[in-house]
């Protein structure tokens, strides 16, 4: 595997593959690999000829007062499972080279951005989509993968894929869990092992809004309560949002039907974590094999 560093070389390289008509399968990370990041590698090695990994913890993601500093990283550990997948580059800038001293363009997706973790978190969507934007521009990708763990920033990167006419096709691969259902997330290495147990709750308020649904349940505001009380039975545990929006708009859905998406944020002590489901579409059960 080679790692590259410097955006310039690594566009050349990008340049190449695509004169030689080499398909190129992108998957943007932050890195700290776990196999949720594990499985967007495996598919993109398996459809595309060349399969690029970006690791690169982006500044501009992060509000004033989160977690980039203490970002955890490890990018020995990460080239090793890296290799092992198979990955031909693995691009890996510094951010003075992505933000060069005078940087100052920014993407900004509207409407999407807004609700959810948007509405949370601000500016972090306009640091995702322009980093994003710039991945695309530097590699130039026919597909790059992302995980539906992250689900509304799925939906932001396909809006701008789709409104810059980047002509890159967006796959949206499952949310990969541990065991007993947590969403696998490199931030889980911040929780101890009490906080790791509670922080089951989210993935235990997704399955309780599942079995509503097949219950017959559609009122929306029976879900959040029965939600909110799974998650509040944890101490730890602070509920940030909990919504079931429709799959495209991301707005609140004035009635569940499958394909709504049920989605939370929550803080577990100090550590926010976010986790979703598509509603009717999954089997979640507590206690269940990884699905
Ligand atoms: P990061 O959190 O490292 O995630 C990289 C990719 O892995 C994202 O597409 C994310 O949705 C996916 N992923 C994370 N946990 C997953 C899980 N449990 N199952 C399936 N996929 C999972 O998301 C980012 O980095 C950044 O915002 C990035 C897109 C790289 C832009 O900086």
């Amino acid at each position: 595997m080679e790692i590259v560093t410097s955006p310039r070389e690594m566009q050349t390289k990008a340049e190449e593959f695509r004169r030689k008509k080499l398909s190129l399968g992108l998957v943007p990370t932050m890195g700290y690999f776990h196999e949720g990041h594990l499985s967007l590698i495996r598919r993109a090695r398996a459809d595309c000829d060349v399969v690029v990994v970006s690791l690169f913890v982006n500044p501009t993601q992060f509000g004033a007062g989160e977690d980039f500093e203490r970002y955890p990283r490890d990018i020995e550990r990460d080239e090793r499972l890296a290799t092992a997948e198979g990955v031909d580059v693995m691009f890996a800038p510094e951010a003075t080279d992505m933000y060069a001293e005078g940087y100052t363009t920014y993407v900004d997706v509207e409407r999407l951005t807004e609700v959810l973790c948007g509405a949370r978190r601000p500016g972090h969507f306009r640091g995702v989509a322009t980093v994003v934007a710039k991945l695309l521009n530097i590699c130039r990708p026919e597909v790059a993968y992302f995980g539906r763990k992250d689900y509304q920033q799925a939906q932001v990167i396909k809006r701008l894929a789709a409104d810059l006419n980047y002509g890159v096709k967006i796959e949206v691969l499952p949310i990969v869990r541990e065991a007993d259902g947590l969403a696998m997330s490199s931030r889980n290495s911040y929780l101890s092992p009490e906080e790791r147990r509670q922080a089951t709750c989210l993935y235990r308020a997704l399955a309780r809004a599942q079995a509503l649904f097949a219950e017959g349940e559609r009122r929306p505001a029976k879900f959040l309560d029965e939600m909110a009380a799974v998650a509040k039975a944890e101490p730890a545990a602070e509920i940030d949002y909990i919504e079931i929006v429709h799959p495209l708009e991301l707005t609140p859905v004035p009635k569940v039907e499958a394909g709504s998406v049920a989605a939370l944020a929550a803080f577990i002590n100090k550590t926010r974590l976010i986790d979703n489901t598509i509603i009717g579409e999954e089997d979640l059960k507590v206690g269940a094999r990884p699905c």
